[in-house]
């Protein structure tokens, strides 16, 4: 059986996250997905919209994955591709040649995976910002909370 293991916050779900897996899991029989926690995206400057949790829930509900596993550090990926004897770690192009990664060739195959072209959880909270601006969102005030006069 050739296990593959992939890394990544995969926030808001999008069509780039599932050709990924898809064509991750398409390079072998049982895709691993080590999901970054909430501590380790604090670490990296990133906050998520959707908790680990709920993250891992629907990386769960995909069919191509097989299993989600927390990303806790930068260190931990030689143990992960031993304890899950792991035959392919595979990228988004996003990270060809990245030392984070170029080092696990000793260990296993690394292959890097063309990212989709036009989409990215940054660019979908960028668009939906936008979209409210254009929609005078922002300028509606806040709905304050009136207590209600029970003798009324
Ligand atoms: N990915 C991809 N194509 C995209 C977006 C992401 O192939 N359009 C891949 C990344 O290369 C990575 C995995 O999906 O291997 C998880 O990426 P992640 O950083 O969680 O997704 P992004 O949408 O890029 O998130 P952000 O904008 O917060 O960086």
């Amino acid at each position: 059986m050739i296990r593959v293991l992939t890394y990544g916050t995969f926030d808001l779900l999008h069509y780039g996250h599932i050709r990924l897996l898809q064509r991750a899991k398409a390079l072998g029989d049982y895709l691993i997905v080590a999901l970054s926690t909430e501590e380790f995206n604090e670490l990296k400057g990133k906050k998520t919209y959707h908790n680990y949790e709920t993250r891992k829930k629907m990386l769960e509900a995909v069919r191509y994955v097989d299993l989600v596993i927390p990303e806790e550090n930068w260190e931990q990926k030689i143990n992960d591709v031993e304890k899950y004897q792991v035959d392919i770690v595979v990228m988004g192009s996003d990270w060809a040649g990245s030392e984070k990664f170029e080092y696990l060739r000793d260990y296993c195959d690394l292959v890097y995976l063309e990212r989709t072209e036009g989409i990215s959880t940054t660019k979908i909270k960028e668009d939906l910002k936008l979209q409210n601006q254009l929609n005078g969102v922002d300028q509606i005030p806040t709905p304050k909370l009136v207590k209600k006069n029970n003798n009324n």
